[in-house]
């Protein structure tokens, strides 16, 4: 049964803009592991990169019903990826039970998260 959904949008301008002035905003969204992987990438992957986690910790928020916040902080939620791809939520390093999908174009990255029952 389905427990919540969370869907979230952001443009990547403004991810780039945040993210070109400092590496504060990056390490304020991304986890050790996330910005290993960020480190590897290169260019605007970066900031497809960044957009698409970021859009998926809302979306992760959102689908809990708290916001990102005390409860739920960017930090407290770690986006990684199988061999094939698929990206895996984990929540406190507890593994997730629920799905979340990550998409870009050239403009935007959003991200649906959907959680179940456990
Ligand atoms: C909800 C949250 C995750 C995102 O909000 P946002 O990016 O400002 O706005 P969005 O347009 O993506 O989402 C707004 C919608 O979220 C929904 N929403 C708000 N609080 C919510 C909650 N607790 N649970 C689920 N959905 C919620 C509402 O429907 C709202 O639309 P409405 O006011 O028209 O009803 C919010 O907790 C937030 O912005 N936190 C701060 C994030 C932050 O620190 N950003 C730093 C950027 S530098």
């Amino acid at each position: 049964m389905i427990q919540g959904i969370g869907l979230d949008v952001v443009e990547l301008e403004r991810i780039a803009h945040l993210d070109q002035r400092s590496n504060k905003f990056r390490e304020r969204i991304l986890s050790v592991t996330e910005l290993q992987i960020y480190g590897t990438l290169s260019g605007h992957r970066k900031t497809e990169y960044l957009a698409g986690r970021f859009a998926a910790k809302e979306a992760f928020s959102k689908a809990r019903g708290t916001g990102i916040g005390k409860e739920c902080g960017f930090l407290d939620i770690e986006i990684l990826s199988e061999s094939n791809g698929r990206p895996v939520l984990y929540f406190k390093k507890d593994l997730v039970n629920g799905f979340v999908s990550i998409t870009h174009t050239r403009t935007v990255a959003a991200a649906q998260v959907i959680l179940v029952e456990s």
